[in-house]
C-alpha cells in the first residue's frame, strides 16, 4: 500500500479536556508540587479523564474497566 491516505484515524487520547486548545501544557514548579501534595504525595493525571486535571481524581479506575486498559497515574514522593 502506498502513501497512508488512509481515512481511519487513530483514536484521541484526549476527550473532553481543553478541546480548543491546540495543545494541552500544564507547567508548574517543584514548589507547586509540593503544596498540591497530600500526604507528601502529588498524583498527576494520564488517562485524560480526570475530573481535576492535570490531577488524578481517582477516574482511571472506572476507564479501566470500561475499557480493558490499565492506566494510572503518575506519582511525586515529595518526602525527602
Ligand atoms: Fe487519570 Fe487517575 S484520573 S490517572
Amino acid at each position: 500500500k502506498m502513501g497512508g491516505g488512509s481515512s481511519k484515524k487513530k483514536a484521541m487520547v484526549n476527550p473532553t479536556i481543553e478541546k480548543s486548545k491546540a495543545k494541552v501544557v500544564h507547567m508548574c514548579t517543584f514548589s507547586e508540587i509540593e503544596d498540591t501534595a497530600k500526604d507528601g504525595k502529588a498524583a498527576y493525571c494520564r488517562c485524560w479523564r480526570s475530573g481535576s486535571f492535570p490531577l488524578c481524581d481517582g477516574s482511571h479506575t472506572a476507564h479501566n474497566k470500561a475499557t480493558g486498559d490499565n492506566v494510572g497515574p503518575l506519582v511525586i514522593n515529595c518526602k525527602k
